[in-house]
């Protein structure tokens, strides 16, 4: 989008970029945290009582969340990152091998590396953006222990066919559901599978308490290891049976999530509403290739996340991004680079061919669909996104 002394093709003149009035009055955040006044009078109730460490209203969110997402277990934990980490060494033994999707945030593969054990990078979906499951299977080896599957983006992964790989091979299931409160497959839950489902509470995501997270789980004795391995191994106090870690979520944190939780189905049907709003009104537009639902899943949106395909346009994803955030539309890209080129990874596995994630990650843009949305903001980020289609299109 640099300057350029020739006169602009008149399509681009109505582009804020370049002098039009921007399709938004006011910036749109692609993310937004919403609080009400229950909720800050909850977080003070716990700080004047004093007791600021895990201790009752972690327990009674640990239930709250085993309840609503109908798991028998919850454990929470002080980020998603930690969730992950902690299930993985759950399962994982130094030198065993985890199919995980290629397309995802880091922390899906960073923490298998952290208890020593393989990342084994997967192809992902074109139409869901979730793991290739036949890519999955091609990558099996007597080494492989689990599968860490992605709800991306909100999105179910195809949870019956991982069920079956995992079940053919033996191998364990750990979901990663950090975007994916309120997700459901086949009607149930997405927190109700086994083995282990891994949640993260980060501002941007569908329910928050600023920084931390949640396992869940139907097995008790993954539920006590998740236990020991959240608090230094400690089976009673000062008594450690294993290495483990202080990945504790505090009650201030807690007070937050338990009221949180109480709007989540609220907050996922507008989500899954302004969806399907922004999919009828952009799905015509030419080259707009928009995340596919999948087939028995019930999407959560935490992002609205569409490809574009570049023989449909004059510029490339990062062009067409700057030009709508430009029009006041805030837009994310989740994830620029796969797994395997990122300079943690790129030595290993850089020459891996993982055809469909190396396209998306040059494609992509996620478009806002959060709760606080309102009817003008929508309407306003599919004029932004027609504005800046029409312009770049060949
Ligand atoms: C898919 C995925 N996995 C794991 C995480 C890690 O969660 P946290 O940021 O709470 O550590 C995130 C959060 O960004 C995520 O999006």
């Amino acid at each position: 989008m640099s300057e350029t002394s020739a006169p602009l093709p008149e399509r681009w003149q109505q582009l804020a970029a370049y002098g039009g009035s921007p399709s938004s009055p006011h910036p749109i955040p692609v993310a937004q945290v919403l609080l009400d006044d229950e909720d800050i009078a909850a977080v003070v109730e716990v700080l004047r009582s004093g007791h600021l460490r895990a201790g009752r209203v972690c327990e009674a969110f640990e239930e709250a969340f085993a309840a609503q997402v109908g798991a028998r277990y919850a454990i929470s934990v002080s980020s998603g990152t930690a969730a992950l980490h902690v299930a993985y060494a759950a399962v994982l033994a130094p030198g065993d091998e985890v199919l995980v999707p290629a397309f995802t945030f880091i922390a899906t593969a960073s923490m298998v590396s952290a208890v020593g054990a393989r990342p084994v990078f997967c192809d992902v979906r074109p139409d869901t953006f979730t793991l290739d499951v036949e890519d999955a299977r091609r990558r099996i080896t007597p080494r492989t222990r689990a599968i860490a599957a992605v709800h991306l983006f909100g999105n179910p992964a195809d949870v019956a066919a991982i069920q079956a790989l995992a079940q053919e091979y033996g191998l364990t299931i750990i979901w990663d559901a950090a975007q994916a409160h309120g997700a459901r497959y086949q009607g149930q839950d997405v927190g109700a599978l086994d083995d282990l489902v891994c949640y993260s509470f980060y501002p941007t995501k569908n329910m928050t308490t600023g920084e931390g997270g949640m396992i869940t789980t139907n097995d008790p004795e993954l539920y006590t290891r998740c236990r020991r391995l959240r608090d230094h191994g400690q089976v009673d106090r000062y008594e450690h049976v294993c290495l483990g870690y202080n990945y504790r979520l505090t009650d201030v944190m807690a007070a937050l999530g338990l009221r949180q939780l109480t709007r989540l189905p609220t907050w996922i049907a507008r989500r899954r509403a302004h969806a399907q709003y922004l999919i009828r009104a952009l799905q015509t537009l030419p080259g707009l290739h928009i995340q596919q639902e999948q087939p028995g899943g019930e999407h959560s949106y935490n992002l609205l996340t569409v490809a574009l395909s570049p023989e449909h346009f004059t510029q490339d994803r990062d062009t067409f991004v700057a030009l709508l955030r430009a029009e006041n539309i805030g837009v994310g890209v989740h994830y620029p680079r796969p797994l395997h080129h990122q300079p943690l990874y790129r030595e290993t596995y850089g020459s891996w061919q993982l055809p469909v994630a190396e396209s998306l990650s040059r494609r992509v843009f996620s478009l806002p669909v959060h709760p606080g949305l309102s009817q003008e903001d929508l309407a306003a980020i599919v004029r932004g996104v027609r504005k800046v289609v029409e312009a770049l299109h060949v």
